[in-house]
């Protein structure tokens, strides 16, 4: 019974996962790599001037282009009375030069007419502020009404273009974020939200907030409001539930979209371009998509690269973090837009280093992507995005430096095509130091409100590990707890502060099984509530860990306190929690200079077939993480590598890639019998390396 039970659940799982990989083999295969492709507002330009446009950008080799992504108005001048032609016209001169398209839905702008004959749709600050018709993404996608006049025209285009072979697939949307929106509209469907959760009981309500606190009892759920986020001290657990439903808008509003167009497209996949900002919480949560897509700009004027110009190459991290959150959600990612060049809104729009946009696009291919888009073809010449750089400049003709470095790094995905593999065939060295880290953003939403130190960071906290596991020239996948466990030898768990007894039994089971935790400090204090457990302080997790807690600590930034490990010593100052080892416990490092010096801050053991870290503190720059993670992954005899910041390796359809942000040249080591496609292996700045295995 029991096993017939497990096979059900295994079938219903293979049931849930496989189909959305198996069906983006359709649309995207091993032989290609990458597809290509760059932004076109035919709306934007003189008619005239569309084939010259077209031509020139498949001589470019680009082989998509991105149609009507904010064109409402163009299609629908009037309620209810569409206009397709000029759209047909710039389709068809497309397709006469080999470009396929990608249909948008324009959601993020709708027609003046709309706003004004229905302001009700315009969302409302928390301040009061009602946006209005002149930029962008002033409707609320809370508005019933909106979303309605929205699903009329997304069907009247999904029915027109639906069937046509020309358009490969569909943007909703653009840049989809969580409105933090306080319409009225959005206030009922609150109380809605609230009303299903709590199974219409005010009381349970009452009880998962915490309302006895500070006289805040509701008696019924007509009396709750948008939470004042600006408010001082506004109750936090109401907070959670608040973005908990923001995040949900934005999906239900997103897979609604995707029925509608799914109605009537044969053979086109759908998806959206989301800003990844992974502590938003809808990332993921649109179920109906193909696949996620993210957009991406990495030179914007702050200094998040390497060294004196590192404003000019990015953040070594941006691209792969992005790559390793979007990828293991649907197996698969695109990447809709990337930055071609100047920006003009970032606080300086500094130029890239020459190279820099080819090392971030072979960045996105080095993780797995299935497509780079390119924001936009043409420099525009009026409205909100002059001095925002293009494949081509301000007389529509000349290559700009970026537009030269997508055509170099199409050639080179063109040659690399005559010798691919499939996908999966990747070092075996490689594939065993495969690592999850288990996300969940209301980890974030909940710390963050209550963070208890100024300099705790939840995403700089994660941002040390992940940067260890990128230096190990690990592949890694940000995970959700719908995901298998037992796939990854490794999972870290990173402040993960909001638990239930269910997901710490599935820990214990992983664990048990073979997998090797990483637990860090913050995890298991709340329940999904954000309430703490009526039992000792983080005690649930007690039986996993060995350990018990005797209390935290946190201290001043501008006096770091010191932990020691193997006779090395490490700044701290955001948190610490000072344990009590159990008996099988290892002490892997203490606290030092403290009132409780010599005590506890890192443990490990052995678990069932598996084992458990446990690291209690949160150093101040992620050289204590990364020198716990060696120790593990050498106990372990997993084998890593030992890249320098600011180099990745990365490997795929039997290719190797390795880049360099870094400031210095990198001397690569190539492996044994592997033969160099492009580059060399002293690799300079903004430099790649390729190489066949
Ligand atoms: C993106 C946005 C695009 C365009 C671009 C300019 O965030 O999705 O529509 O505005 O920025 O860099």
């Amino acid at each position: 019974m029991k096993r017939y039970f497990l096979l059900l659940l295994a079938s219903v799982f293979i049931a849930v996962t496989i189909p959305a990989q198996e069906k983006n083999k359709q649309w995207f295969n091993d032989k290609d790599l990458t597809l290509t492709g760059v932004y076109y507002y035919p709306e934007h330009w003189d008619e005239s001037q569309w084939e010259r446009d077209f031509k020139k950008m498949r001589e470019l080799g680009f082989e998509f282009t991105h149609f009507a992504e904010f064109a409402w108005t163009q299609l629908e001048p009037e309620e209810g009375k569409y206009e397709f032609a000029w759209l047909d016209r710039a389709i068809a001169l497309a397709a006469k030069y080999d470009l396929k398209v990608v249909m948008c839905t324009s959601t993020a702008t709708p027609p003046v007419w709309l706003s004004r004959k229905y302001p009700e749709i315009l969302i409302r600050l928390e301040d009061g502020t009602v946006l209005d018709h002149g930029a962008r993404q002033h409707a609320s996608f809370a508005s019933p009404l909106y979303r309605e006049l929205s699903y009329k025209m997304i069907e009247e285009l999904a029915q027109h273009y639906g069937n046509d072979p020309r358009i490969i697939g569909w943007q909703l949307d653009n840049e989809p974020a969580v409105q933090f929106d306080y319409n009225p509209a959005a206030e009922l469907a609150f109380r809605d939200f609230l009303r299903d959760k709590y199974r219409n009981d005010i009381n349970a309500l009452n009880n998962a907030w915490g309302t006895a606190f500070w006289s805040e009892i509701y008696s019924s759920f007509d009396e709750i409001t948008l939470p004042k986020t600006r408010q001082m001290f506004m109750n936090h657990h109401q907070i959670l539930d608040y973005r908990r439903f923001a995040a949900m808008q934005t999906n239900e509003f997103l897979d609604e979209q995707c029925r509608r167009i799914k109605k009537y497209v044969k053979d086109q996949w759908v998806t959206t371009n989301y800003i990844p900002n992974y502590d938003e919480g809808h990332i993921g949560g649109s179920k109906e998509l193909d696949f996620q897509s993210y957009t991406r700009y990495m030179v914007y004027g702050d200094n998040e690269g390497i060294g004196r110009r590192g404003y000019r190459v990015g953040n070594p991290l941006r691209i792969a973090w992005a790559n390793d959150f979007f990828r293991p959600i649907q197996g698969t990612y695109g990447v809709m837009e990337l930055q071609p060049g100047q920006v003009n809104w970032g606080s300086i729009n500094p130029q890239p280093l020459p190279g820099a946009v080819r090392l971030w696009m072979w960045s996105v291919f080095a993780g797995g992507g299935d497509f780079i888009c390119t924001y936009r073809y043409r420099q525009p010449l009026y409205g909100t995005e002059q001095y925002h750089y293009g494949i081509v400049g301000t007389d529509g003709v000349t290559v700009t430096p970026g537009g030269r470095e997508y055509q170099q790094f199409i050639e080179e995905i063109k040659q690399l095509r005559k010798v691919y593999s499939p996908r999966e065939h990747k070092p075996e060295d490689y594939k065993t130091r495969k690592t999850a880290i288990l996300f969940n953003h209301e980890n974030a939403w909940s710390i963050d409100r209550q963070k208890q130190n100024r300099t705790w960071d939840t995403m700089d906290h994660i941002g040390k590990y992940y940067r260890t596991l990128k230096s190990f020239g690990a592949p890694v996948d940000f995970i959700t707890e719908d995901k298998d466990f037992n796939e990854y030898p490794v999972m870290i768990v990173p402040a993960y502060q909001l638990v239930d007894e269910e997901l710490v039994t599935r820990w214990t089971k992983y664990a048990e099984q073979g997998g090797n935790l990483v637990i860090t400090c913050r995890t298991g204090h709340k329940d999904r509530y954000g309430r703490l457990f009526e039992a000792p302080f983080g005690s649930l997790l007690n039986n996993l860990t060995g350990n018990s807690m005797d209390f935290y600590d946190l201290l001043l930034p501008e006096d770091p306190g010191v932990i020691k490990m193997e006779g090395k010593n490490y700044a701290w100052n955001t948190w610490g929690e000072i344990l009590i080892p159990g008996s099988n416990s290892e002490v892997w490092a203490t606290y030092n200079k403290e009132f409780y010096e010599g005590r506890p801050a890192v443990t490990h053991r052995k678990f069932g077939k598996g084992s458990v870290t446990y690291v209690g503190v949160d150093s101040r720059n992620g050289t204590l993480e990364k020198d716990i993670l060696s120790k593990l992954y050498g106990k372990l005899q997993i084998p890593v590598v030992d890249l320098p910041y600011g180099v990745t390796l990365e490997y795929r359809n039997g290719i190797g890639i390795v880049l360099n942000y870094s400031d210095k040249n990198y001397e690569f080591n190539l492996p044994v019998g592997a033969k160099v496609l492009i580059g060399n292996t002293t690799i300079p700045t903004a430099g790649v390396l390729v190489f066949k295995f």
